[in-house]
């Protein structure tokens, strides 16, 4: 079992894991640790604490500073204990009158060229030059500040978040090695040797403009106050601290909220955050403050129709308004007009009382999620194949993979600590395939270079995935003994009857994909030749017409490979919103109940009917789609929508528009008026999750725990809120805390059984199934067997999308994330991360751009057969000729005007991911984006009266 470490505590060196223990004598004190422990990590272990300065424990040790020099019996000198490796029977000193008198000489040459402001640095009381110089009990500096010195030296204030102030810095390196080791992106160097050495970022052109990606490593690694954050440099030093999870992307990092009063000073990446591992990226660590920002709604409003101005009114009237048009709207249009949508972004227990509150309360099984528009077809594919909805692995487990397959997904940009992690592992030798249309920063960046980029055509994956397969059958490199030992035979022999099939050679298949043949054999016999290969993806994958044969043909080459069942491999979906695991977990889906538990079932149903004390739909109810068409047909009239903002991120945004028009009862819960809410009728102040308390489930499985860092700006939190509106359907719910709901999922999810608060307290947190046959959990799924007892190979026959090239539309648009905003960019856009992404633009290749008389910059119309809108073009070689990509974060950009409503044949995903499109030079907005305009002017000038309102 691992030792514990007190997250708090820099140990000066990362930990070592190794059988072999080495047991050495540190001021006479007997000291244990692995083998390849430095000496001044071993005594930091005994709480021995040897100064230092240029050491960190999540960098490796550099040994430049000194100051942790110390005496070893039988050697000569004083060795850095940072570099020094523990030994058998070493004897180590680390206080003795030499050692003094020689860190303190360190520590007065650095002193001499520091500032001696510290009564009003920003670090003051929370500074390790200052603590060390304390340490060696330094007491004078002898060399003055005459010489040449670096307190001049100019600020550097471009990054938004924080601040380089050259004058402070020891050029420790700190900062370098973080940014190469931590994050890999290689943004910084020492420029300059002996005196002029210092700190450059990129060309020496400022941070801003260098590569640097403010993930914000190098501030949390400096030990001086030359790396700061503007927060703290503006507020002061944060007195208290509360640790919760990133409510951004599915990586779930861990983060201690550091804080004065209710206010955050600054979010620093927690060092035990099991997903983390004490990294972060732009957008937790920095983009918090949408939370506070002055567009937050905190009272809720009312109106009878979406062309009247807002009203605000009490807690109650909003609570019996609502109930009493959905009850009206029943009474006259029956029980299944209703449904309503929960949110990935909320928690577990917010989003659990949601979907009960429509089964119970509404009384049917109209409920879904935005998960139905991501990663729906996981949940089919991984279910149908491997028996489970979920990810196989631990984002730790990539540590032990020998070759990563990412398809699909821009992990340094959507992912960006797993990115930095993948990064990590691919600089320690492992092999990398990429399989995207578009050359992301994984295919080539400072010291990575994927073994091979295989650059599909949009819509092609299932082609591809078969020809990988095949190769790996018919070159007979398949994994025979996992195959005979854990999957089903019957399936697996007509699977490979079928693959094998020439038409999937990649011969064959070249020309639907576009990857030479060559390339794609290359591939295979690299995934199927590594002891342990690992598949990562993402919506490249799922947002397809085909997106669950995908999953399913995914599944299929990393069972025929053996490569389930162990660290270092497996089928990693890489999921978007933070809780799009936990929301899919919780039965956000109309035909599941939570648990993935179907709502046919008799013997299922009756167990929830038990415990919720009503009578419960067995049919299915409505997907988002449906649930769109029905509006527009008159049949579905009433919605509640939490937390989600369909209006803007579901495709063909004309359509979405007529459904959201044709409600009579819209009930948004949000915290900004965001582009659904200027649809609604009824809007109820939601709580950012800086105000929640409960748990999100990241991309592994693995349940965190939010926590409460300041009160709900509007007085309720999410749960509290859906508990009164049940009530007020005459449904009667009654919690006292979260914790409460999440013991009663546990009665009624098997995978959750173990699941309590106080569990999560003890381990911190839990990756399910946690039950009694896994009390703390499952890091790595599918060990002995698999839910369904053996792996099952699905046959995954490739046809094509009805979404092809043509001459009305000859380009493929494809969608993404870049890693400065974050989906529909409601709450990045209220922040500085502003400054790397203001607008949405059109990525074309210069072929295409020539063709069409394009120039960089210029405005184009791009059009398909849903609609059209205008951006302003990027000419780039990172798309390849014949596709154009566009991000949606930006609500005017209408990026969804123009994607469709073609979906995946089994979950109804949209096809975001294959557009057919024309590109044409204009000078005006489209009049979808005109008409836009006019309809957000009018809706902010009725938030504006509502705000004025006054309160009923
Ligand atoms: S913020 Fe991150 S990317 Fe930027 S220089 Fe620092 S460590 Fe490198
Ligand atoms: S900026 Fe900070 S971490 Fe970097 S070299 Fe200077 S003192 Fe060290
Ligand atoms: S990687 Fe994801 S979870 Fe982690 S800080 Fe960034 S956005 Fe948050
Ligand atoms: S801390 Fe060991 S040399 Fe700097």
């Amino acid at each position: 079992m691992l030792q514990h470490f007190d997250p708090n505590k820099d140990y000066g060196t990362p930990a070592r894991v190794s059988e072999n223990l080495v047991t050495l004598n540190i001021d006479g004190v007997e000291v244990t640790v692995p083998e390849g422990t430095s000496v001044l990590r071993a005594a930091a272990e005994a709480n021995i604490n040897i100064p230092k300065l240029c050491a960190s424990d999540n960098l490796e040790a550099f040994g430049s500073c000194r100051i942790c020099a110390v005496e070893i019996e039988g050697r000569r000198g004083t060795p850095a204990s940072c570099t020094t490796p523990a030994e058998n029977g070493m004897s180590v000193t680390t206080q003795n009158n030499k050692l003094a008198k020689l860190r303190r000489n360190i520590m007065e040459l650095y002193i001499s060229d520091h500032p001696l402001d510290c009564l009003t640095c920003p670090s003051n009381g929370n500074c390790e030059l200052q603590d060390v110089a304390g340490a060696v009990g330094l007491r004078e500096v002898r060399y003055g500040f005459e010489g040449n010195n670096h307190l001049d030296a100019k600020k550097d204030e471009s990054n938004p978040y924080f601040t380089f102030d050259p004058s402070k810095c020891i050029v420790c390196s700190r900062c370098v090695r973080a940014c190469e080791e931590v994050q890999g992106t290689f943004a910084l160097t020492i420029d300059g040797r002996g005196f002029d050495s210092k700190v450059a970022a990129g060309q020496d052109d400022g941070f801003l403009a260098s590569d640097c990606v403010s993930c914000g490593a190098c501030v949390q690694a400096c030990p001086t106050s030359t790396l700061m954050e503007n927060s703290v440099i503006e507020r002061g030093q944060p007195e208290h601290s509360v640790v919760t999870t990133c409510a951004y992307c599915g990586v779930g990092c861990a983060f201690k909220a550091e804080m004065k009063g209710n206010e955050v000073i600054r979010m620093v990446p927690f060092k035990d955050g099991e997903a983390n591992r004490g990294h972060s990226c732009v957008k937790g660590r920095f983009a918090f403050g949408y939370a506070t920002h002055d567009d937050r709604v905190t009272e809720p409003m009312i109106r009878d129709s979406i062309d009247q101005p807002w009203k605000k009114v009490s807690w109650e009237e909003a609570f019996s308004f609502a109930a009493g048009r959905i009850k009206d709207i029943q009474a006259k249009y029956g029980r299944e007009s209703v449904g309503g949508i929960t949110s990935s972004r909320c928690t577990n227990e917010e989003t659990y009382l949601v979907q009960k509150l429509i089964r119970a309360a509404f009384g049917n099984n109209n409920t879904d999620t935005c998960a139905r528009v991501c990663h729906s077809p996981t949940g089919y594919g991984l279910k149908t194949t491997l028996g489970e909805s979920a990810g196989t692995q631990t984002f730790d487990s990539v540590m032990k993979a020998d070759m990563v397959m990412v398809i699909g997904a821009n992990p340094t940009a959507a992912h960006p600590v797993f990115g930095s992690r993948l990064k990590r592992r691919v600089r320690e030798g492992c092999g990398l395939i990429i399989a995207d249309p578009r050359t992301t920063e994984l295919v080539k960046s400072p010291h990575i270079i994927a073994d091979h980029h295989l650059k599909l055509r949009p819509g092609t994956n299932v082609a591809f995935i078969n020809a990988m397969a095949h190769v790996v059958i018919t070159e007979g490199l398949e994994d025979k003994e996992f195959i005979a030992n854990r999957c089903d035979n019957t399936a697996y022999n007509k699977w490979r009857e079928f693959i094998s099939e020439e038409r999937h050679a990649p011969e064959q298949t070249e020309d639907i994909t576009g990857i030479p043949a060559a390339e794609i054999r290359s591939a295979a016999r690299l995934f199927a030749a590594a002891p342990n290969a690992a598949i990562f993806y993402g919506l490249g994958v799922t947002e397809h017409s085909q997106g669950s044969s995908m999953v399913m043909g995914i599944a299929n080459l990393a069972l025929a490979t053996g490569n389930i069942g162990r660290e270092g491999v497996g089928v990693n979906p890489l999921r978007g919103q933070n809780n799009v695991q936990g929301s899919c977990d919780m039965g956000s889906f109309p035909h599941e109940l939570p648990g993935y538990q179907h709502v046919a079932d008799d013997a299922i149903r009756g167990r929830f009917e038990a415990s919720w004390g009503v009578t419960l739909d067995n049919e299915p109810g409505l997907r988002i789609p449906n649930m769109f068409n029905s509006a527009i047909d008159g049949t579905f009239r009433g919605m509640y929508c939490q937390g989600e903002d369909i209006a803007q991120s579901d495709p063909n945004t004309n359509h979405v528009d007529q459904a959201l028009r044709s409600l009579d009862c819209l009930i948004v819960q949000d915290i900004f008026l965001n582009e659904t809410a200027k649809y609604a009728h009824v809007f109820l102040p939601g709580a950012s999750f800086l105000e929640k308390d409960g748990t999100f489930t990241n991309a592994e499985r693995r349940i965190n725990r939010v926590r409460q860092v300041m009160p709900p700006l509007s007085g309720m939190a999410d749960w509290e809120v859906t508990m009164a509106l049940s009530n007020a359907l005459g449904y009667e719910m009654n919690y006292s805390h979260p914790s409460e709901i999440m013991d009663e999922i546990a009665t009624l999810a098997p995978t959750f059984k173990g699941v309590s608060y106080d569990r999560l307290e003890e381990l911190g947190s839990i990756q399910w199934p946690c039950n009694d046959a896994a009390p703390e959990g499952t890091p790595t799924m599918h060990i002995e067997n698999f839910p369904i007892g053996l792996g099952n190979f699905a046959i995954t026959e490739y046809v094509a999308t009805e979404e092809r090239s043509t001459r009305k539309f000859p380009l493929l648009l494809t969608t993404g994330r870049i890693l400065s905003q974050y989906n529909v960019g409601a709450q990045t856009r209220r922040t500085p991360n502003q400054a790397w992404h203001d607008e949405d633009v059109l990525d074309l290749h210069i072929s295409d751009a020539e063709m069409r008389g394009i120039s960089d910059g210029d405005w184009v119309g791009i059009s398909s057969r849903a609609g059209d809108t205008v951006m302003r073009a990027r000419i780039t070689d990172k798309v390849q000729p014949g596709v154009v990509y566009t991000t949606f974060h930006h609500p005017g950009s209408g990026a969804n005007v123009v994607t469709t409503d073609n979906s995946d044949w089994a979950t109804n995903c949209p096809e975001y991911k294959v557009t057919a499109v024309q590109v044409v030079k204009v000078n005006s907005p489209s009049s979808w984006q005109q008409n836009y305009q006019n309809f957000d002017d009018q809706q902010q000038d009725f938030l504006k009266q509502g705000r004025e309102s006054v309160s009923q």
